[in-house]
């Protein structure tokens, strides 16, 4: 590979620690005086998306988490429509297609057969339907970047270690700049509610910062892995997409096998694999949903499960037999909050795999960009 180590012992490693500098780079040129600039999506971005009447995001891997994630933003907080849906299963299915909808696919390599697949088939009926094409894609010259009508360049650089990381974070942020561009110029939201959410993503490369100071914690936390079989991931809202990615990343590299679950499922059905050789992992931050997760960690502290929280300084969950509370960040907001929590679960999930002695960077089975279906 041409891109340097450097101190590091594996690619993971070196992306996971080059994510402030990756949304740096990515919010580089596309944010003038706090307002997101729609030309950062193309030339043609703003009259595209002063018409959308939804979006329909189609993904694969950890790039559809990343999709997961702003159906909440789009809905929540500028009141459109949005679906999201793996590219293998939509192609497939004869989904209804309605009028005015922005097709966004979101890949890292631009290459993955079954994303280019699914955007070549709405292709056929964009003229029809009046439907708009966007790809956010890390590779520049990329099949999907050459097939859609507007392009968003997330500015990671080169990701080498086939579980995504850096890639995913400026998804993240991309669509966190789509979600506002959007809903400022159908005035979803106001000129004070864009300048907020600018002013939180410029926040965004600290607070990443301080969750990556955190490592030494979750190392210790990593050695109580190694010798389990599962392991449980909980989230509600943004912090479940946040879960997917976590339980993702840790299947991935370690070979645990790992399942994310929305934590008020919990009673339909995962609560009776709870034991003690379970490790439980909740995302916790403070918000309007906290209450509602301490009481499903009760559930499972109630049945003998291990749990290890990761909150923020406000969540106050508290340390007690059974339950291990991590503080990885400061207090977060509703965009900045499932970007910063991830770090700890990929910091997790690398040094699980590391005790365990996988490839890190290339683990069994696995390959970066699945180009044949
Ligand atoms: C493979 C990779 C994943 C990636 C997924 C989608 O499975 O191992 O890390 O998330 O493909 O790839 P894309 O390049 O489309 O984001």
């Amino acid at each position: 590979h041409s891109v340097e180590l450097g101190d590091h012992r594996h690619y993971m490693h070196k992306e996971i620690f080059e994510q402030p500098q990756a949304v740096i780079d990515t919010l580089e040129g596309r944010i003038s005086q706090e307002h997101v600039l729609p030309s950062a999506f193309g030339y043609q971005a703003e009259s595209i998306f002063k018409e959308v009447k939804q979006v329909q995001i189609i993904a694969c891997g950890t790039s559809y988490h990343a999709g997961l994630v702003s159906k909440y933003w789009f809905e929540d907080i500028i009141g459109l429509p949005c679906s999201v849906e793996v590219a293998s299963e939509y192609r497939y299915r004869n989904p209804v297609v309605q009028d005015n909808t922005l097709f966004v696919t979101i890949s890292q390599s631009g290459e993955t057969a079954d994303t280019l697949a699914a955007l070549q088939q709405i292709k056929q009926v964009a003229n029809e339907k009046n439907v708009s094409t966007l790809t956010i894609c890390n590779v520049p010259e990329s099949s999907l970047t050459r097939e859609s009508d507007l392009t968003f360049l997330t500015h990671a650089g080169p990701e080498i270690g086939v579980a995504s990381t850096k890639a995913f974070t400026t998804q993240l942020v991309a669509l966190s700049l789509l979600v506002t561009v959007i809903g400022k110029l159908q005035k979803r939201i106001s000129e004070r509610r864009e300048t907020i959410i600018v002013k939180g993503l410029q926040k965004l490369p600290g607070l990443i910062q301080s969750a990556l100071a955190h490592e030494e914690v979750v190392k210790e936390i990593a050695k109580n892995f190694s010798d389990k079989d599962n392991a449980l991931f909980l989230g509600r809202g943004t912090m479940y997409p946040i879960a997917m990615e976590g339980a993702l990343k840790l299947k991935e590299i370690s070979y645990i096998h790992a399942e994310a679950y929305p934590a008020g499922e919990l009673k339909h059905g995962p609560l009776a694999l709870i034991d003690e050789n379970i490790p439980v992992i909740a995302i916790a931050p403070h918000n309007d949903l906290l209450e509602k997760l301490k009481s499903n960690l009760q559930e499972v502290k109630a049945r003998g499960g291990q749990m290890i929280v990761f909150e923020d300084e406000q969540s106050n969950v508290g340390s007690e037999d059974g339950l291990h509370v991590v503080k990885t960040t400061t207090n977060v907001g509703r965009i900045t909050a499932p970007i910063t929590f991830n770090v700890p679960l990929q910091l997790l999930a690398y040094h699980v795999a590391l005790i365990k002695g996988t490839d890190v960077d290339q683990p069994r089975n696995l390959a970066k960009s699945v180009t044949v279906e």
